[in-house]
């Protein structure tokens, strides 16, 4: 059976820059706050005609440039999102419409945080199966319109950002490189710590103007419960990989965490025992941009000459769900 290697990567995020002391300006909050609790200074949000679909198609583009590949080449769109541009349908089939395909699968995957690593999972499955040669894997959000942008919401919305990062897999042939194993995990137990109520419905209307002001269209979420169990789940989802790949943290040339939050990420990084220049961080400048995390940051990662042909990368996410994951991949 072929392994799965990453062809291209890419992201984009929008142009619109908001710092902290822009947020302080229109909810009771301030950077040092805000640095101190995230090590977050700025995040992009969109402005007006920009979506998820818009953002995902960007970095596509720029993923098949690199990859030298016409849309047409592509099998199949694995898009990975929380926060998608409407209700239904998925936003998998607007970004093939933007794509100019007509005649290839596009499946969401709704696993927040989580989403990318999920979402490769599946992509994996397909490509060593030879289900599909040639898969978009997308991460995107627009976090922004979704959030409570006054003081009510600030533990929350000071922490996200939007973007979409991509990556097109395709099968190798070469024993030694591409994807080595996923581990994904999910712990419904905790689903209301971190979550949306509304629109859904489990209530009738689905929508109403009391849901609304209530503000239960907004994310919400208990920060110490996630940052507790964030701090000891992703460690486990690292050992995981380390262990069924019989390697030991000391093997590992970069661990690309979803970035969350950079406390939660130096107590992974403490946690596994990893070395600075082991850990990617990026959180200062994009916030947490969920699904979209991990493959910006790969991204980055390798125009910065952080992984070259052999190295093992480790993936690691933890959010909403509460869902985990990993994956250990020989570049
Ligand atoms: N600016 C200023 N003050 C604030 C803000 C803000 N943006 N938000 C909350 N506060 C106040 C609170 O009201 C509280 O005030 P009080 O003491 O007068 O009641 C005080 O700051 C401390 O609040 P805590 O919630 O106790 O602060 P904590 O140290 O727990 O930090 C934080 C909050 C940053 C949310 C933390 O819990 C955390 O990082 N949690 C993880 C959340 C996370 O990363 N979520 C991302 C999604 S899931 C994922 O991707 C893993």
């Amino acid at each position: 059976m072929p392994r799965t290697e990453f062809i291209a990567t890419a992201f984009h995020v929008p142009e619109r820059v908001v710092t902290n002391d822009d947020l302080a300006q229109i909810m009771d909050t301030s950077d040092e706050w805000i640095t101190q609790r995230s090590g977050i200074k700025t995040r992009h949000w969109v402005s007006d005609g920009e979506t998820g679909a818009s953002l995902a198609t960007a970095a596509a583009r720029k993923a098949l440039a690199k990859a030298g590949m016409r849309p047409a080449e592509l099998d199949c769109i694995v898009y990975c999102t929380c926060t998608p541009d409407h209700f239904e349908p998925g936003n998998g089939v607007f970004l093939e419409r933007e794509l100019g395909l007509s005649d290839i699968p596009a499946i969401d995957v709704r696993n927040q945080c989580s989403g990318f690593i999920y979402g490769l999972s599946v992509a994996d499955a397909w490509i060593r199966t030879g289900q599909y040669r040639r898969v978009l894997l997308v991460g995107a959000e627009v976090h922004s319109r979704g959030l409570d942008r006054t003081t009510r919401g600030r533990d929350t919305t000071v922490l996200f950002g939007d973007g979409a990062g991509v990556a097109i897999l395709g099968p190798t042939d070469d024993p030694e490189r591409g994807v080595l194993s996923t581990h994904l995990f999910a712990d419904g137990r905790h689903a209301e710590k971190l979550w949306v109520d509304a629109p859904g419905l489990a209530h009738d209307p689905f929508i109403s103007e009391q849901l609304i002001r209530e503000g239960k269209h907004h994310a919400v979420m208990e920060g110490r419960e996630v940052f507790k169990y964030a701090s000891i789940l992703m460690p486990q989802s690292v050992a995981a990989a380390l262990e069924a790949n019989h390697v030991t943290p000391g093997d590992v040339k970069l661990l690309v965490p979803h970035q969350a939050n950079l406390r939660i990420i130096e107590m992974v990084q403490k946690a596994v025992g990893l070395r600075d220049d082991q850990v990617y961080t990026n959180i200062d400048r994009y916030g947490n941009t969920t699904a979209a995390s991990i493959p910006i940051a790969l991204d980055e990662a390798l125009c910065e000459g952080r992984l070259a042909r052999g190295d093992l990368l480790l993936l690691t996410a933890f959010g909403s769900g509460f869902t985990w994951a990993s994956a250990a991949v020989r570049w």
